[in-house]
């Protein structure tokens, strides 16, 4: 059984004082619920991690390079990730693949460098707007799932989420019946990659998740969870995101 996962993208977003939604969050939560874990700005990390201590909710990175250590000015690694605390990082969001330019190749590569860290990487994939109304769309995302995984992956080093580029921060949203076929094919892909093990590895959908749609997305049986950006912002936008994976 796969346990299901409530994971917030805060972006570039957010200081110190976020820190208190962050407590007020922490402190809802009971320990049968799902796992949650909330991303940060890098800056926020180690912060984030004393808040969240001793509670259901875990603190991961946005990004990692690929590589330890080194002369990458600017660049954070899964292991100084690690250092803060933290125990999961984002890989391959949209918004990285867009503004840095990052290929599927580097995308499989920074999986690597958080599974050699021991975080969970949370690996996004998704189509464009262009490439939902042509006629390859789940082959184009399959091809793309397929290139950035790493070899190996388990049920405990590796969460996909699937992000469609156009409904990210839009409020716009796939039909039900395009996130279930998406969902589906992405798990026949991870069980023909990785075997047993690709069933043990959850699925989210992420892109305009909010309170009022959560529900039903969550009834889709290959969704075990949401990525959410703006609606993890507030605990009270949160929480019945949350409640609503829950009761899923
Ligand atoms: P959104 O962002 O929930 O604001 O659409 C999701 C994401 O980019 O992870």
């Amino acid at each position: 059984m796969r346990r299901k996962l409530a994971a917030g993208n805060w972006k570039m977003n957010g200081d110190a004082t976020l820190m208190g939604e962050l407590a007020t969050l922490t402190q809802a939560q009971s320990s049968d619920g799902p796992d949650i874990l909330i991303c940060p700005p890098a800056t926020l990390l180690a912060q984030a991690v004393q808040t969240t201590q001793n509670s259901p909710v875990s603190i991961g990175g946005q990004d990692c390079h690929t590589a330890t250590k080194g002369a990458h000015t600017g660049d954070v690694s899964a292991q100084m990730i690690k250092d803060t605390g933290a125990s999961a990082v984002i890989i391959g969001h949209s918004e990285r693949r867009g503004d840095h330019h990052e290929t599927n190749a580097d995308v499989r590569a920074k999986a690597q460098a958080a599974r050699a860290a021991g975080r969970l990487a949370v690996l996004c994939i998704g189509e464009s707007e262009a490439e939902r109304t042509g006629p390859d769309t789940l082959d184009i995302i399959a091809a793309q799932l397929d290139a950035s995984m790493p070899d190996g992956a388990t049920g405990d080093t590796l969460v996909i989420a699937y992000e469609p580029i156009w409904a990210i921060g839009t409020g716009r949203v796939p039909t039900q019946d395009q996130i279930i076929e998406t969902h589906d094919m992405i798990r026949a892909e991870l069980v023909k990659r990785f075997g047993a093990e690709g069933d043990a590895i959850r699925i989210l959908y992420g892109g305009s998740v909010k309170p009022g749609n959560a529900a039903e997305i969550f009834t889709a049986q290959n969704v075990d969870g949401a990525l959410v950006g703006g609606a993890s912002l507030k605990a009270a936008d949160f929480q019945p995101i949350i409640d609503a994976l829950a009761a899923s």
